[in-house]
């Protein structure tokens, strides 16, 4: 059951589709408080667990920290952290009483989960203008179903996006592409998908390609899709101030822009230097922003990112006169040295609460501070882009997925969990992660394999590979600057090679369970929690999850391992896929078990009395044999493929 409560004047955020009518009274669960500003609070049992917020730091149980949704361009994960790039604002209290909560509201929420006080959940905001959705239900799997039903259907992508994908900031010629793709071709380990980050592009301006570097972009991206590999272009929030460049020139003629109070455009700094953010959520912006990408779909492209659209500001030139007229004076005799407050002013120049105040939308002819709707930014962003490929390539598939996400932004793309670290805690970050996405409906998901910042080493990528055999969206991914990482550059290319092979042959089980539950309103990954709510032990499990209906994955996220623990709340068949292509397998009991996995391994478990299909490997989705499939399981069992009539098998 659901119910929805409202206070204030809520801005429409289109997380909900649907029509719910509000009731009167309040929740049945906790305390409200909305006279000064917005507070929920709930008293937690000792054994309850609290389920949800999607794209979030720290466990799957999100107990016993603090989390602001406020979309946040924040490249260290540490464990500090209270915002990452998304606002998920689902919970679910799963224990002595059973509800889920979702907060419709799109500026700044804190959820404090037992940290303030330990026995004690709080969720807070400054405007009492939101409304409140109450779901009742058996357990979370169910209140999550009902949820998933509440906010439509989930994005699915084309299926060479369940293809193998390189990317790294700093590939900047068509040279450099091609010889990312001979390397992997030469070495025979699959690939579909080449990310174009920023220095495709002139100078950084949206939709635009070095012409120096493509002189013909169109043979080239044909060249590309002969050889299997389908494109990628990164797009960036902001547009480069310059006279001359249409996009632009069409923004300030439209008046599709941010404004400022005084009616100018807002200007924030970021890759290409001065840019003005365009108005994402004024719907003729979107528009406009949205047919922009034709220009790269007619030159061949079939997929996109969408970056920066927290929107991610380096400083606006009001931050950056601040900072030096303070600067002007630091240090002179008047003014004694203040680290600490030199270091907080520079570092706060970047993604400033105060510049966050200084623009503003036009929201159906009102105009609204940008804070207020900061949640909304990028997934309006990801709107515009979906809303146009379904204007320009209907009966296509287009690849989408955006870094900020608020709910709702899951009908028209997937996500990708930012600027990561090769750490191995992130691995495990990464995995905790998948679960509560797909509560929140985001479902084409997954991480920079390998560790986007920092240095990565061969042995984290391998295991960070056979993670990403399972994730929707698998890509290794780095930042400029830092170690290369493409697989051929390692000593035991055979390895990369043989786990990324093992993607391959899955696919037909992974795109049809995605399907699955994009068609149904479930989810690809469960926490052990949702499918075996009566264990207790399985309660608590955060390093295994459920895919599909079949399967469990428990991949090893420690470093020199040999193997791993894992918990078993029912009798599975232990599989691995051997570097020699043979299957090891083994029954194994409920209960706990360490099992050995080598670095050129990749483990799976299957549920009892259920089977999967395998194909035989191939260098690129295209070319898979889809239609001669073999199962590895319990053979006795049924195993039926997702209906793929509205699928892409491009
Ligand atoms: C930030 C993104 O998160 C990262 O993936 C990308 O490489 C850089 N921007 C440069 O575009």
């Amino acid at each position: 059951m659901i119910q929805k409560y409202s206070w204030g004047d809520p801005i429409a955020t289109d997380a909900i589709l649907s029509d719910i009518p509000t009731s009167s009274g309040s929740p049945a669960f906790g305390q409200i408080d909305a006279a000064d500003g917005f507070r929920y609070s709930y008293a937690l049992d000792p054994d309850d667990i609290v389920f949800g917020l999607g794209e979030a730091n720290r466990g799957i149980n999100k107990r016993g920290f603090l989390y602001t949704s406020f979309c946040t361009d924040d490249p260290i994960h540490t464990e500090e952290k209270v915002s990452l790039y998304g606002a998920h604002n689902l919970i679910i209290v799963s224990g002595k009483e059973n509800f889920g909560l979702f907060f419709d509201y799109p500026g700044a929420l804190t959820f404090d989960i037992g940290y303030s006080h330990m026995d004690n959940m709080e969720i807070r905001c400054e405007d009492a203008d939101l409304d409140l959705y109450v779901i009742t239900g058996e357990d979370a799997y169910d209140i999550t179903r009902q949820f998933r039903r509440m906010i439509g259907k989930s994005y699915i992508p084309p299926r060479f996006a369940f293809g193998y994908g390189q990317s790294r900031w700093g590939y900047k010629t068509r040279e450099d592409f091609e010889t990312v793709v001979s390397r992997y071709r030469e070495h025979h380990i699959p690939l579909d998908l080449l990310y174009m980050d920023i220095d495709y592009m002139d100078d950084y301006k949206d939709f635009t390609v070095n012409t120096e570097n493509f002189p013909d972009f169109e043979a080239f991206t044909a060249q590309m899709k002969k050889q299997g590999i389908h494109l990628i272009p990164i797009i960036d929030a902001g547009v480069k101030i310059e006279e001359g460049y249409d996009v632009y020139e069409e923004g300030i003629a439209g008046g599709y822009f941010c404004r400022q109070e005084n009616g100018e455009p807002f200007e924030a700094c970021v890759w290409p230097g001065l840019t003005h953010l365009p108005d994402f959520l004024d719907p003729e912006a979107r528009k406009w922003f949205g047919s922009r990408y034709k220009r790269l779909l007619d030159a061949g492209i079939e997929g996109f990112w969408n970056d920066m659209n927290e929107p991610a500001i380096f400083y606006s030139p009001k931050g950056r006169d601040d900072l030096l007229s303070y600067l002007d004076g630091y240090g002179d005799e008047k003014n004694a040295f203040d680290h600490e407050e030199l270091h907080a002013r520079v570092h706060g120049l970047t993604n400033s609460p105060k510049d966050y105040r200084d623009f503003y939308h036009d929201v159906n002819g009102k105009k609204i501070r940008h804070d207020k709707v900061h949640n909304l930014y990028g997934s309006n962003m990801t709107r515009a882009a979906s809303e146009a490929f379904a204007r320009y390539a209907p009966d296509k598939r287009i690849l989408m997925f955006s870094r900020s996400s608020y709910i709702g932004m899951h009908r028209y793309g997937g996500i990708w969990m930012g600027d990561n670290r090769s750490w191995w805690s992130h691995l495990l970050l990464n995995l905790k992660m998948l679960p509560s996405l797909n509560m929140c409906g985001f479902l084409y998901i997954g991480a920079d394999l390998g560790g986007f910042g920092a240095d990565t080493t061969e042995d984290l990528l391998l295991r960070w590979l056979a993670l990403g055999v399972f994730t929707p969206l698998m890509r290794n991914h780095s930042a400029l600057g830092t170690r290369e990482q493409e697989c051929y550059r390692f000593d035991h290319i055979e390895d990369f090679r043989h786990i990324i092979s093992i993607r391959y042959r899955l696919i037909p089980y992974l795109y049809s369970e995605y399907l699955k539950a994009a068609q149904n309103d479930d989810m690809y990954f469960k926490p052990l929690a949702f499918v075996y709510p009566e264990d207790r032990s399985a309660r608590r499990v955060e390093d295994q999850l459920m895919l599909g209906n079949e399967i469990m994955i428990a991949p090893v996220y420690t470093q020199n391992a040999v193997g791993r623990y894992v918990y078993l709340p029912e009798e599975m068949k232990f599989i691995k896929f051997l570097p020699d292509g043979r299957l090891y397998e083994e029954i194994l009991e409920k209960g706990h078990h360490f099992v050995e996995i080598a670095l050129n391994e990749v483990p799976l478990f299957i549920r009892k009395d259920k089977k999967i299909p395998l194909v035989d490997p191939a260098e690129y989705v295209s070319a898979l044999d889809m239609d001669t499939l073999t199962f590895i399981g319990y053979t006795d069992a049924v195993y039926e493929l997702a209906d793929t009539e509205n699928s892409d098998d491009d």
